[in-house]
């Protein structure tokens, strides 16, 4: 009795319940890969905590490549707009850089597929139409191997594709040997069509080596190429979409650089060889280091993501987007919106910022962390994701080089899954990849030969998540029937046969055994024990976070990560 009553000072924090679970999940009680598993669908979808979720916030799917240490089941990922499976796909392996491009007139999904040795891919580009069929695959030309950074179909029906390339040259300039060996930077532009190369340009042509600003340490100096010194590390390029120059981003030499049609620099942001006058208040619109994805956003604003900081260093304690204007008349460069990361993390590989097209937001990826943010144009924070625990951002164990938002049509050509549950009394369905479903209708027809009009509808449920539970009514054969919102038929699911298996009488036993007194009592203090402790961490998360956050400065120093002259 007496337990009982404590019990009750408890209840309203276990009604509390959707906000505990995030905190153990940003702690990592849940491990470092939280995920939800299906009964229709055999994949587990990495779980995501809606840390804040705002209507301004422009309609779309997510779209995720997430690999990392240990992580279970790499592939490309679609979540809608509140965090919920739509696609998974294991069939390609290890993707980088999913995202929606328009060719010809249509909506794909392309990606980059092969083999990734941690610093460049060597693989090719495919491209896959709404039925989620791959209908065309690009190539890099001339002997090479399509790198995982830049993947960009441009509206003239090319593709802007990286490549990384492992090449002779001469380190002295860092005190290295004259023989040393680099991961040499290109990109190639290439006709989709056809296949044919249209232009190519190499990086070593017109960037010096000690333009990098990564130490050299060792890279490069071995007699073999396996170690190879990255001094460029090329991660966008962009082609302007009037004058036909391109937008390269170096990530090692922390510049954005502005290239002809023939291959000449015409201008460069950041670094040491850097055109601009930085008039920004705090030095962002040249100053910004590691940076990634930079983007035209009209013919004098670029975008793009600073990380500033990479694995061994940081020139600011977190990352964010910024907005920069350029004056090609007085060659000045000023910041015009920072878009801040939610909680001051600093993302210290990968990323990408994109503008929305709708409403202007800017949806970032913060790449190592497995977190993705919507910012209004201004540079509030609208709606924040975790799609891993905050606790193991800094590793990396769960991430995604890119995140892109956007407008998709799913129709894939394999039916709805469903499986029956053990009593017969309920179906759960799922179809993986499909977008316009608004629901599903369940059919009942007596016997299993029967033609297809001789299926009655008996039920209609809205579609819940990734995954519906369907209460089946009656016996016999079954189907389950994706309707859209203007009620057309997808498609449907196998015909399945159910009977009502389930001994009532058994059930109802079993469900009151609990109420046997041990069993009862030893519940509610089990409950009682959780609510105090959980009271406890509650009240001292503050203390909690403090000492997280002192403990992972510590071990940040301890691996020898520099903190640069700040630039923010
Ligand atoms: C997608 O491509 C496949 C293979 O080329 C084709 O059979 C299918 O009709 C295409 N789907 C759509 C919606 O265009
Ligand atoms: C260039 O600077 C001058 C003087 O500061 C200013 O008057 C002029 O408007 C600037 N030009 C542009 C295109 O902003
Ligand atoms: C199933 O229904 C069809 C058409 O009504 C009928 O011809 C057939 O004999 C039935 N089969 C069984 C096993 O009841």
């Amino acid at each position: 009795m007496a337990a009982l009553l404590v019990c009750w000072a408890f209840l309203p924090l276990l009604a509390t319940a959707f906000s505990w679970h995030g905190l153990w999940y940003e702690l990592g009680l849940f491990g470092p890969h939280p995920s939800l598993s299906y009964e229709s669908f055999d994949v587990k979808s990495p779980e995501v905590h809606v840390k804040q979720w705002n209507p301004k916030c422009e309609e779309g799917y997510v779209f995720l490549s997430p690999q990392g240490h240990g992580y279970p089941e790499p592939g490309p990922l679609v979540y809608d707009h509140k965090g919920q499976l739509v696609w998974m796909e294991r069939a390609f392996g290890e993707v980088m850089d999913l995202k929606v491009q328009q060719y010809q007139g249509q909506d794909y999904l392309t990606f980059w597929a092969g083999e990734f040795d941690g610093t460049r891919g060597m693989g090719q580009y495919y491209m896959l139409n709404s039925s989620y069929e791959v209908v065309h695959i690009v190539a890099a030309a001339n002997g090479h191997q399509g790198d995982v950074h830049e993947f960009r179909v441009t509206d003239q029906g090319t593709a802007l594709l990286t490549i990384y390339d492992i090449r002779q040259a001469d380190l002295s300039a860092l005190d290295g040997p004259k023989d040393g060996w680099i991961y040499d930077s290109l990109f190639q532009e290439i006709d989709i069509e056809t296949g044919e190369l249209l232009f190519e340009w190499r990086a070593s042509d017109h960037y010096a080596i000690d333009e990098s600003r990564l130490p050299l340490a060792n890279k490069g100096s071995s007699p073999s190429p396996q170690d190879a010194y990255d001094y460029f590390h090329i991660d966008s390029v962009d082609k302007h979409p009037r004058d036909g120059s391109y937008l390269v981003s170096s990530r090692y030499t922390h510049t954005i650089t502005c290239i002809g049609s023939t291959g000449e620099i015409l201008w460069v942001l950041g670094g040491k060889r850097n055109s601009f006058t930085d008039i920004s208040s705090d030095g962002s619109a040249t100053g910004f280091t590691w940076q990634h994805d930079a983007r035209w956003h009209s013919d004098n604003e670029l975008t793009l993501l600073d990380n500033a900081a990479w694995e061994r260093g940081y020139t600011c304690d977190h990352s964010r987007g910024l907005m920069i204007e350029l004056d090609f008349a007085n060659w000045t460069a000023d910041t015009l919106h920072r878009y801040e990361s939610p909680g001051r993390l600093s993302s210290h590989s990968q990323g990408s910022l994109q503008v929305l097209p709708r409403t202007a937001n800017v949806f970032i990826g913060w790449g190592k962390s497995s977190a993705y943010s919507e910012f209004s144009v201004d540079g509030d924070l609208l709606c924040d994701f975790h799609w891993g625990p905050r606790i193991f951002f800094w590793f990396g164990w769960t991430k995604s080089y890119r995140a892109q938002k956007s407008h998709w049509i799913g129709r894939p050509r394999n039916p709805p899954d469903v499986e029956v549950d053990d009593t017969g009394r309920a179906a759960y369905v799922s179809w993986n990849g499909a977008t316009d479903v608004a629901g599903w209708v369940l059919q009942r027809a007596s016997n299993g030969s029967v033609p297809e009009d001789a299926f009655e509808s008996v039920q209609y449920d809205p579609k819940e998540g990734f995954e519906t539970t369907v209460e089946l009514v009656g016996e016999g054969y079954f189907r389950l029937v994706a309707v859209d919102f203007e009620g057309n038929h997808l498609g449907a699911t196998r015909v399945f046969e159910a009977y009502e298996t389930w001994d009532t009488a058994e059930a109802i036993k079993s469900s009151l055994s609990i109420f046997s007194e041990g069993v009862f009592q030893w519940t509610l203090v089990g409950i009682c024990a959780t609510g105090a402790l959980s009271t406890a961490v509650w009240t001292g998360r503050r203390w909690l976070r403090e000492v997280f956050t002192s403990s992972y400065k510590r071990l940040r120093s301890y691996w020898g990560v520099t903190k640069y002259e700040l630039a923010c």
